[in-house]
């Protein structure tokens, strides 16, 4: 399996949470796409890509003409089949209109940056759209036959294990196919970062009990968690987001975005600089070839992510001993490990001291 990222640096506004690449701009500019375009030939070898996915920032901020040009790029230089085509979207931007048009040019996925269902907390998340827009996305997108994923962040202040509970359950009864849910991350550099260096805002205590509540709600309503975060119904798992984890062949696109070539053991990502993508070519990058020791980290790191880390091969690289010290904290079943549940918390400490 061969990915595809594209990754499109817009957004209408700028969230106080968010430290994705992104500049603030209700337009993506032309100058961009052409360089997208320019970078999507570079390079380019024909072989055959099964997944793609647009991400950002927000990829429903193209325009139509916009994204029917990168598709034809992405086609000119790759064998695209069709198996997966995902679009991140902004709750306003679900529409008819637009759900027609990204169907025509082959787009199956969506997924909905929802984040709440909760007016207040909308509001505390820096958010514009209403609870109303998010439900009303959902249908939509549903409605027209895609492939629905819905984002959600969790433990945000002032939210209430019960608020939680609500988002959860209504995204069950709208019938999502798909649902990723963060705990909120606080970055050094947003708004929230300085919010919380000034004391406005607080780390939260009770995570445990929001990991609890969702695995609770949605393994009870038919859904399988297959990574930290995220939850699918059976069939409907991001086959994308797959081959970050499984560690296979991905090509990123556009300022910012990593891509990773198994065969060399080397990752490169593009400097996140709109300027300099648009000027500069071949556009700028930082290359990192891993090693063996990064390599093996690395293996821990996602397998543990996705229940998959194989037992046998950690004890053969890291000893018995070392898996003995933090035996509480995994979930161990049928040759493989995972994190426990009341422990996702913490998972990065855990982490640290498996490896
Ligand atoms: C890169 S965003 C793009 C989605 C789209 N622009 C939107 O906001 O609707 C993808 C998802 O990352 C999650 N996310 C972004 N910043 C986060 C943070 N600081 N903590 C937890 N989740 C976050 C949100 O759930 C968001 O929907
Ligand atoms: S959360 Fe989405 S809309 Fe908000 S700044 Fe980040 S990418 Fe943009």
């Amino acid at each position: 399996m061969r990915g595809i990222y594209v990754h499109v640096p817009y957004c209408r506004r700028v969230c106080p949470y968010c430290d994705f690449y992104r500049k603030r701009s209700g337009a993506v500019d032309e100058e961009y796409v052409l360089a997208l375009i320019r970078e999507i030939g570079y390079e380019a070898d024909g072989g055959a890509v099964n997944t793609v996915f647009f991400g950002g920032g927000t990829p429903s901020l193209l325009k139509h003409d916009q994204i029917t040009r990168i598709m034809k790029a992405l086609h000119r230089a790759y064998r695209v089949v069709p198996l997966e085509i995902t679009l991140e979207a902004n709750p306003e931007d679900v529409v008819p209109e637009n759900l027609k048009f990204w169907r025509s040019i082959g787009i199956n996925r969506i997924s909905i940056g929802i984040q709440t269902f909760s007016e207040k907390g909308l509001k505390a998340l820096g958010r514009w759209h209403t609870p109303e827009e998010g439900m009303r996305a959902i249908l939509n997108a549903l409605s027209y036959d895609f492939i629905t994923s819905a984002d959600l962040i969790f433990a945000y202040p002032g939210q209430a294990l019960k608020d939680f509970e609500n988002d959860l359950l209504t995204l069950v009864k709208l019938g999502v196919h798909h649902v990723s849910a963060y705990a909120l991350e606080i970055h050094e550099r947003t708004l929230f970062g300085y919010h919380l260096r000034k004391g406005k805002i607080k780390e939260r205590e009770d995570l445990r009990e929001f990991y609890v509540l969702r695995e609770e709600v949605l393994t009870s309503s038919g859904y399988r968690r297959y990574e930290l975060s995220n939850f699918a119904l059976p069939g409907y798992e991001s086959r994308h987001n797959r081959i970050y984890w499984d560690r296979g062949w991905y090509k990123g696109f556009g300022p910012s975005a990593s891509s990773f070539v198994p065969e060399e053991r080397l990752r490169y990502t593009n400097l996140p600089s709109l300027s300099r993508y648009i000027r500069e070519f071949p556009p700028p990058r930082e290359y990192d070839p891993l090693d063996d020791e990064r390599e093996r980290m690395e293996k821990v790191f996602l397998g543990l992510r996705t229940g998959n880390l194989l037992l046998e091969w950690y004890v053969r690289e890291y000893g018995e001993e070392r898996l003995e010290e933090v035996r509480e904290f995994l979930d161990v079943r049928d040759g493989r490990i995972g994190i426990k549940v009341e422990y996702m918390h913490v998972f990065d400490a855990v982490v640290r001291r498996m490896i």
